[in-house]
């Protein structure tokens, strides 16, 4: 059945028209302006959740462009620091340069570094398709600093080895992998992907290593929170994170009623249709994903 809906939602997404797409990006899309994606970082704040904001799009084909993106970048934080809202900021390699050469992202990262060290702020570096990971984790290690952090993804052979060559000192989010990857060197079971995170989660807490619990599944998280028990760490060590307007109003609420750290993941951008379609694509398990959630949305307004 599922398989079936994957290949309709495949053939037929190019066809639907954009205004209906935008009534579902909509819930998962922080809007398309900096003053839009700032009202609603305020708005999570006051309730209590920290926010990292990412500016939607990837693969980059001009250095003008690049360099037009992270400036955007620089602005964000510009006004993170104006108006004292708590968040960070998330950037995927190929929307910086990475499509054109490694020179050029790695001048336009340290750019963004610079100014997230001139405001105590943060950049973390997304994860994207296994084509990018040696450069993404070669980038950090070389532009390393205190406000830089990677994300590293549990359905990967070789996220166990890139967490043992990491240090007390850095910062990762652990994801299960959204991208498509071959059964060669990627985890295709999704219990054993379940089961390869709460290991990588274990050794890098006792490596010391600050890890954003990144996942919707509400057994990980109660795993990793029986780990945490466990191993008696305290929230300094780790924080939870979501991606913006996944329903995950009860987990959220328990989290912080025991005073663990929550952070959304508010995406937003002009870009918003473009991302949005080669993602469903690329992945239709969102397109799923987007389907069963209006479902537990309505079982939560009834
Ligand atoms: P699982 O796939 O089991 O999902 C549990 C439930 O959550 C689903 O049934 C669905 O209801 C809901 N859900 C999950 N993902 C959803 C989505 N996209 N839209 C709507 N509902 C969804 N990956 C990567 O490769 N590189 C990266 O940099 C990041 N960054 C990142 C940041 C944050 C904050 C999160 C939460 C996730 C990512 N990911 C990512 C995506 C991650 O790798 C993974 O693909 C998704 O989170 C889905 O896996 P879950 O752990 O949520 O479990």
């Amino acid at each position: 059945m599922f398989k079936i809906l994957n290949f309709l939602i495949i053939r037929l997404i190019s066809f639907i028209p954009k205004p209906i797409i935008k009534i579902f990006a909509n819930q998962y899309v922080a809007g398309t302006t900096l003053k839009e994606v700032l009202q609603i970082s305020k708005y999570l704040n006051q309730n209590k959740l920290l926010v990292t904001i990412d500016i939607l799009g990837e693969h980059t084909k001009s250095t003008n462009e690049c360099d037009r993106i992270t400036n955007n970048y620089i602005k964000i934080l510009k006004n993170i620091n104006k108006n004292k809202i708590n968040a960070n900021i998330s950037i995927k390699p190929s929307h910086i340069g990475t499509d054109i050469n490694n020179d050029l992202f790695l001048a336009n990262l340290n750019k963004i570094i610079n100014q997230a060290s001139k405001y105590k702020n943060f950049v973390r570096i997304d994860m994207e398709d296994s084509n990018l990971t040696d450069i993404s984790i070669n980038a950090y290690k070389k532009s390393y600093k205190k406000e830089l952090g990677i994300v590293l993804q549990a359905y990967l052979y070789r996220t166990e080895n890139d967490i043992k060559n990491l240090s007390k000192n850095n910062n990762i989010r652990l994801c299960k992998g959204i991208y498509n990857e071959d059964k060669n060197i990627a985890i295709k079971d999704p219990n054993k992907i379940n089961q390869n995170y709460l290991k990588l989660l274990e050794i890098a807490f006792k490596k010391g290593i600050y890890v954003a619990i990144a996942t919707h599944d509400k057994s990980l998280i109660h795993k990793s929170l029986e780990l945490i028990n466990t191993m008696n760490l305290d929230n300094s060590k780790f924080e939870f994170q979501m991606l913006y307007g996944v329903p995950m109003n009860d987990t959220i609420k328990f989290l912080l009623k025991n005073e663990y750290k929550v952070r959304i993941y508010l995406p937003f951008g002009p870009s918003w249709y473009d991302y949005s379609i080669r993602r469903i694509k690329e992945n239709p398990n969102i397109s799923l994903y987007v389907i069963k959630n209006i479902f537990i949305k309505i079982k939560e307004a009834l």
